[in-house]
């Protein structure tokens, strides 16, 4: 096993809209962002993932950009960016950028000349189709509802958005969209960026065929628009041309992927990524959709996918180990339990075990590492995520509110992006003034001035396992072996390499059961979720045991 930084580093997601606001104008900025770097260390991060801050309207948070290489006003000015580049570098924390290059926005300039004419100079920039019948030209749909192309009367025809309308997509297989794209990741690496987080890096090639065959509701969206023929050719470009170049790493978000497409993305010998997100393990909450219901995780599943992704890519690829980010709801109210502050909190440190001792890279999400919950906004005016209210508009008139209310507040972006809880002041120590979105009730409870007053917080919790991961080779690069694969409340594994073995035992549920029949002799406890022994697990019990004979 090669050993590498990014596969030994911990990497810690910052959504800058909603981390710290240092100019009270209800915003987070880089400001906000530099005066936090301490804490982002101190909890064991070695890598911030920065989601976007180009200049950029806004319709999806900064997913659409207008210019590659200016910051977003609100989030303040290039020197503030490189202010903060050299603060974390002297930290000794890395930066990753994301690199959002499937679409832009429709103000950025490429998108304004091409919009113009059938022979402006850029129209090969985006996909355009002509009408059919009047019509679109076929029945694809976008991630955020809706058709998946626009029609712009200008030159009578449509464009191709995967997302929101106003993030058109971009044409890569004209040869200067990717050229201007390696070249603007070049700038970025000089400028001393230690990495990218590739947005829905694998939707970049299309396969037109199967978007003229698909049918809503028929087909799997995700498969139709994921890992077009040339995704692989392009990578393996980029890598070839720039990443190849730097010692940086890479993430790329891919949704509907298998283990057998991950290991040609990222597998040792490809030259292509460091690592993805598979979100395979992401959507175990969706019940029964007609009657959007949501469920709490279910063990099994949850098992066999992890172990899956454990098993093949060991030795071939690498893991990216998540939960959470900006897109999805909080771990404890999805995975865990926030019904109480103890269940919460022994979930919220059982889960971490579970998932953080597996093999990968692990990455934790703002607000997480002190167990922040959904924030189960009652009122539909609190929503701001565009996919959010396009849902509700799409659902209104066949849901009632309540069940509406009741699965955002389950499921809806915005449960990861309501203000990070600093403190237990107002606005729960985000910004001095009007929050862009309104800060959870639960901010005076849980906040991080609490958690680093408390010695058994979850924060601490979290500190000592990203310490521990980092004590132990075989936590880093031990092989993963799933035991008791077919309990009812137990996730348990082992981890081994060489002569060192760690044993994993996670109680999954509330309910206190016996201890699993496993050799524990010569077992030494490094890391537990509840400060005395017992005999048997108790509510969401998690230990970690080094079985090593000369080091017990
Ligand atoms: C994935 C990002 O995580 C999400 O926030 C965004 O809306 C879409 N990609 C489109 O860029």
């Amino acid at each position: 096993m090669e050993r590498k930084w990014w596969k030994e580093a911990v990497v810690y997601e910052i959504y800058p809209r909603s981390f710290m606001d240092s100019n009270g104008d209800g915003i987070g900025d880089l400001q906000g962002i530099i005066s936090k770097l301490d804490y982002i260390r101190d909890l064991g991060a070695d890598v911030i993932w920065l989601c976007p801050v180009y200049k950029s309207p806004n319709y999806d948070n900064g997913y659409d950009i207008s210019d590659y290489e200016d910051i977003m006003a609100e989030f303040g000015t290039m020197s503030d960016f490189e202010e903060l580049l050299t603060k974390a570098h002297e930290k000794g924390l890395r930066i990753i950028m994301d690199l959002v290059v499937n679409h832009t926005s429709i103000e950025h300039p490429w998108f304004i000349e091409n919009r113009k004419s059938k022979d402006n100079p850029y129209r090969d920039y985006y996909i355009w189709r002509d009408p059919v019948d009047g019509h679109e030209p076929n029945q694809l749909e976008s991630v955020f509802e809706g058709p998946a192309w626009e029609y712009d009367e200008t030159a009578d025809s449509y464009y191709l958005h995967l997302y929101a309308k106003q993030q058109p997509d971009l044409n890569w297989e004209n040869p200067k969209v990717k050229e201007a794209v390696f070249q603007l990741m070049e700038r970025w690496f000089d400028r001393g960026i230690d990495g990218f987080r590739m947005d829905v890096i694998n939707q970049i090639s299309k396969d037109y065929e199967l978007f003229d065959q698909y049918v809503p509701g028929k087909d799997d969206l995700g498969r139709t628009i994921s890992n077009g023929p040339k995704a692989h050719v392009y990578l393996q470009e980029m890598n070839e041309r720039v990443l190849s170049k730097y010692d940086v790493m890479t993430v790329g978000e891919t949704g509907s992927v298998t283990t057998e497409d991950a290991k040609k993305y990222t597998g040792f010998d490809r030259h292509e990524l460091n690592m993805l997100f598979s979100f395979e393990h992401m959507s175990l909450d969706k019940g029964d959709m007609s009657r959007l219901e949501v469920i709490r995780v279910p063990l099994g599943q949850l098992r066999a996918i992890l172990s899956k992704w454990q098993n093949e890519l060991h030795g071939i690829a690498w893991n990216s180990l998540f939960y959470e980010n900006h897109d999805r709801p909080r771990l404890v109210s999805k995975y865990g339990d926030d019904t109480t502050p103890f269940y919460l909190e022994k979930s919220a440190k059982m889960l971490a075990v579970l998932m953080y001792m597996m093999e990968g890279t692990p990455y934790i999400y703002q607000g997480q590492e002190i167990g922040m919950k959904n924030p189960y906004y009652q009122s539909m005016e609190d929503y701001r995520d565009i996919h959010t209210i396009n849902r509700y508009n799409l659902w209104k008139d066949q849901f009632d509110l309540p069940t509406l209310l009741h699965f955002f507040g389950k499921r809806s972006r915005d449960n990861a992006r309501s203000p990070m809880q600093w403190d237990d002041t107002e606005n729960a120590g985000f910004t001095t003034g009007k929050p862009w979105i309104k800060v959870a009730d639960s901010y005076k409870e849980i906040n991080v001035k609490q958690a680093l007053a408390d010695e058994n917080s979850i924060y601490h919790f979290y500190q000592k396992l990203l310490k521990t991961r980092k004590q132990y080779d075989v936590l880093l690069y031990g092989k993963y072996e799933l035991i008791l694969e077919n309990d009812p409340n137990i996730y348990a594994y082992y981890r081994k390499l060489d002569d060192e073995t760690v044993l994993v035992i996670c109680n999954y549920n509330k309910e206190e059961i016996a201890m699993p029949d496993v050799d524990l002799s010569h077992a030494k406890l490094i890391l537990s979720n509840y400060e005395d022994q017992s005999d048997t697990l108790r509510a969401y019990e998690a230990r970690v045991y080094f079985l090593n004979k000369q080091r017990s």
